[in-house]
């Protein structure tokens, strides 16, 4: 029997996950995505060019590698579409994808219901969604009036259709002669004929993979402390981000978990509303964000930026169970003239350690050191650019910081 290793994020999302799966993919069987739907922006660079992908797990650039959409993810089938052919144009075979039965379908009322409630809540209760129809989606999954996956490939998949969901103001066949109209049931037909044959029974698919020991790796999106039940609600997003969440959306124990991977920046960033108690509304928060390019890569707004919090670090840390670390965007403070790190608080207020200032010239390689020994979970995997090549193991150094040796030297 094998295990699922799983990568996740430790932040508010965008910490680079799409990036460290691609890089640890070659050594799986299957990426499986277990939550989340196209709010997610997992960017990889791959040959030169960038790629962000929405839903389709990060591992499909690689073509011995089964790519799986888990029941926990919730699906635009347009965008879905859209991003098939976009890798399919540029050779990347995407025969190798399976999506699970049971994932459900974002249809567009959940689109329209985010965006009209995003523009009708005040600046305060705003929660600054990506507009993709997820907590709709979800709630309609709740509320068992959504649509499943293994719905819509079906043979009467337009009476499906209709039943499926609370329409509003709309009787359920006013709102499907809409959603018709909007995107013409031709359209839908030709969409569902081409994603007949992805569709899965995920939880044989899974289980029968432990059972033939293949590799399975887990692609979490968002990130802890956007978790529907532990991040700072509610201002968070609709699914569980954490690696429990793994077991409930692919069907499997919490004996079947392997590795947890937690991924983290070198700083920290939040896009949409909410608590982040060490952002920077300054010039330096400024520069982090034009070095670092953090600009969203599903909705392209400004990312919130700010310092490493070490107290809320640990927290995801224990939340996930996390057995390994992964840093990103290291590089990013090497351009900085200034760097800190929120050690702790003190009523309320964030206790600043600063870097720069002692060393002088900023050794990544020292501030990794110095974060794993506050962290206490080995840090495994750094990242110092976007290119796949700029990631790397930090193994040959593990064995110099395991007997206290300095890394720099
Ligand atoms: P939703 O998931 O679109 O409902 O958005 C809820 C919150 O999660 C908002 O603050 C979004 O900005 C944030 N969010 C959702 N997906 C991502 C992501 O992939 N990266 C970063 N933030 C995200």
């Amino acid at each position: 029997m094998s295990k699922i290793d799983v990568v996740l994020g430790l932040q508010w999302g965008d910490e680079g996950k799409g990036k460290i799966v691609e890089y640890l993919s070659s050594n799986y069987d299957i990426v499986a995505r277990h939550q989340g739907g196209p709010n997610a922006g997992h960017t990889v660079f791959k040959n030169g060019k960038k790629y962000v992908l929405h839903i389709v797990p990060s591992g499909i650039f690689n073509q011995n590698i089964e790519c799986f959409i888990g029941g926990g993810c919730v699906i635009n089938l347009m965008k879905l579409i859209e991003e098939i052919k976009s890798l399919e144009e540029d050779n990347i075979n995407t025969n190798n994808l399976k999506i699970a039965n049971n994932a459900h379908i974002i249809l567009p009322i959940h689109i329209d219901r985010d965006k009209n409630k995003e523009k009708e809540s005040s600046n305060s209760t705003k929660i600054g969604t990506t507009k993709q129809g997820i907590g709709y989606a979800y709630s309609d999954k709740m509320l068992r009036t959504g649509l499943r996956f293994e719905d819509f490939v079906s043979e009467n998949w337009l009476s499906k259709m209709i039943e499926s969901t609370l329409c509003g103001d709309k009787t359920p066949n006013e709102y499907f002669a809409f959603m018709m109209r909007r995107h013409g049931k031709a359209n839908y037909e030709k969409i569902r004929e081409k994603l007949k044959s992805f569709c899965i029974n995920g939880f044989d698919y899974i289980h029968s993979a432990l059972k033939n020991n293949k590799k399975i790796l887990a692609e979490g999106a968002q990130g802890t402390l956007l978790d529907i039940d532990h991040g700072d609600y509610p201002f968070v997003t609709s699914s569980n981000t954490i690696s429990g969440g793994v077991c409930t959306s692919l069907g499997v124990p919490p004996s079947a978990i392997g590795e947890i991977y937690g991924v983290f920046k070198a700083y920290a960033t939040r896009v949409g509303n909410g608590p982040f108690p060490t952002e920077q509304e300054n010039e330096l928060g400024n520069k982090l964000r034009e070095i670092g390019g953090e600009y969203g890569a599903t909705t392209g707004r400004p990312r919130r930026c700010g310092w490493l919090d070490l107290p809320l670090l640990k927290k995801a840390i224990q939340l996930n169970g996390v057995t390994q670390l992964a840093i990103t965007k290291i590089d990013v403070l090497e351009k900085m003239e200034e760097i800190y790190i929120c050690e702790n608080y003190d009523q309320g207020l964030p206790v600043y350690k600063k870097f720069i200032g002692k060393w002088l010239v900023f050794n990544p390689l020292e501030y990794i050191e110095y974060l794993q020994k506050r962290l206490e979970i080995p840090i495994t995997i750094y990242s110092d650019s976007p290119e796949s090549e700029g990631t790397h193991t930090l193994h040959g150094i593990q064995s110099r910081l395991d007997n206290n040796l300095s890394i720099s030297s």
